[in-house]
């Protein structure tokens, strides 16, 4: 891995990795592969809807709430205050991972005392919210993150530290569930969930902190902070395709809020792009491909959900929303992932500009009725056939390739720093 250690060392101290179109763009893996030379990794929005796949040696990890950063020994993880966290459903990720061999977990994680609980209720509420949304529904990963931001943000969830009053918790959990249960008429089991919470938090309970103070102090002493994002810039609740977006805000100033940090502590972002473009759940999608094509990059590149199994809808790369994630997030480089799905596909589309009517657009439409109305300007590049899945020099690419990520570079107007050419951890090339 001299190439990384390289790599970092022209690398500003404070790193974060953003997702520029609408997740899983892999993420996970620059995580893991910067890990150790870092020695925080934060996690500061989102919940267990991410999936973040991580490949060493053919053997497959993937986190969802725990930050990507676990597999190396040194390195700690905190979940900041700006995530929504099922303390159940930790625990079980928590042991998971343990299960696989992973070291000394427990002692490198901190949890924020000012997250917000996530309860089984709110999963319930997420199900039946979709169902009553019937043909308009978001798609949701029915992990519950609507219904738990959306009592925060009306001021009535729990956050962890409040598990330190047992009594209180108690009357404010009833008042939350039976909230939930007359709105929606439906049933909670409160005493099941009580119970299971508190056995959660007993095995949780030390790693509970006032994550802010710790990083707070971490700066100071100049530790070395990689931010690790979730979900991605057109899913963000005001930025993305509201509102078939998530319920958080998962661009770069997510970070300063879900952690407690100022803008000035993220020193660099990194901002992580597919070589072409997927989507799970509804909304708009503008290259979309719903054709043999579209399922032949499925295929190719596994195109199925890390945390729900779902099959992505897949599509050409969209240089508009990456320019647009490019330009509100102040990305400084991108990392372009998964070239290797695209080799054998003999002509390459890239959208470069929407137009509505005789209007250029720069974001992509929220409504059904401009989707329908737009018109997308593509630009046609010629493929290759050659495996490039070996390739660790950007010179060694086939020369259509370079072309294809150097016309990538041009239309986000951003220079691609590094690129994907396999799942496993050490198929990348750094330039
Ligand atoms: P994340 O949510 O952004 O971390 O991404 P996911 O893990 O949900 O999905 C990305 C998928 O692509 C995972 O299965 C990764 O193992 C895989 N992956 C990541 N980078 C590459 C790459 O460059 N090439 C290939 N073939 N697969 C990749
Ligand atoms: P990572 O971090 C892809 C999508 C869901 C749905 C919408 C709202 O792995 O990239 P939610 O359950 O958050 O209320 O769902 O957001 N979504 C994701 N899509 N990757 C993710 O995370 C996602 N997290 C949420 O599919 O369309
Ligand atoms: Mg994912």
């Amino acid at each position: 891995m001299a190439k990384i250690t390289d790599f970092l060392s022209g690398c500003s101290k404070n790193l974060a990795i953003l997702g520029t179109q609408w997740g899983d763009e892999g993420k996970g893996k620059l995580i893991d592969a910067f890990s150790n030379h870092f020695e925080l990794v934060c996690r500061s929005t989102g919940g267990a809807n991410a999936g973040h796949t991580i490949v060493v040696d053919d053997k497959k990890y993937v986190f969802h709430l725990m930050p990507s950063c676990l597999l190396h020994p040194n390195t700690e993880a905190i979940i900041g205050n700006g995530t929504v966290i099922n303390l159940t459903d930790l625990v079980t990720e928590v042991e998971k991972l343990e299960a696989t061999g992973i070291k000394n977990i427990q002692s490198r994680i901190k949890i924020s005392l000012h997250a917000h609980l996530l309860f089984e209720y709110h999963k319930q509420v997420d199900a039946e919210l979709e169902n009553r949304k019937g043909d308009n529904k978001i798609g949701t990963t029915c992990r519950g993150i609507g219904p738990c931001y959306g009592d925060k943000i009306n001021r009535m969830g729990l956050r962890v530290e409040d598990l330190l009053d047992e009594e209180n918790f108690r009357e404010r959990i009833i008042a939350n569930a039976q909230f939930h249960e007359k709105n929606l008429d439906i049933t909670i089991d409160i005493e099941k969930e009580i119970e299971s919470v508190m056995i959660a938090k007993e095995k949780l309970k030390e790693l509970f902190c006032d994550t802010r103070l710790y990083l707070s102090q971490a700066r100071k002493e100049g530790r070395k902070i990689l931010y690790e994002g979730a979900q991605a810039h057109h899913l963000d609740i005001d930025h993305g395709t509201y509102p078939y977006v998530t319920s958080s805000n998962v661009s770069a100033g997510g970070i300063c809020t879900g952690l407690g940090v100022p803008p000035k502590a993220i020193e660099e972002i990194i901002g992580i792009a597919k070589a072409y473009t997927t989507r799970v759940g509804e909304g708009p999608f503008p290259t979309e491909l719903e054709d043999e094509l579209g399922d032949q990059i499925r295929a190719q590149g596994h195109e199925y959900g890390a945390t729900t199994g779902r099959p992505r809808r897949c599509g050409w790369f969209d240089a508009v929303v990456v320019r647009n994630a490019v330009e509100f997030n102040g990305i400084d480089s991108l990392n372009l992932t998964k070239l290797d799905v695209l080799t054998g596909v003999t002509e390459l589309k890239i959208a470069t500009e929407y137009w509505l009517d005789d209007t250029r657009i720069y974001n992509v439409p929220t409504t059904q009725k401009a989707n329908d109305k737009l018109s997308i300007k593509y630009e046609t590049l010629p493929g290759w056939a050659e495996d490039i899945s070996n390739v660790r020099d950007f010179s060694e690419l086939p020369l259509n390739a370079q072309k294809y990520v150097t016309r990538i570079e041009e239309l986000s107007g951003c220079p691609v720093s590094s690129i994907g050419v396999g799942a496993d951890r050490q198929a990348l090339i750094f330039r």
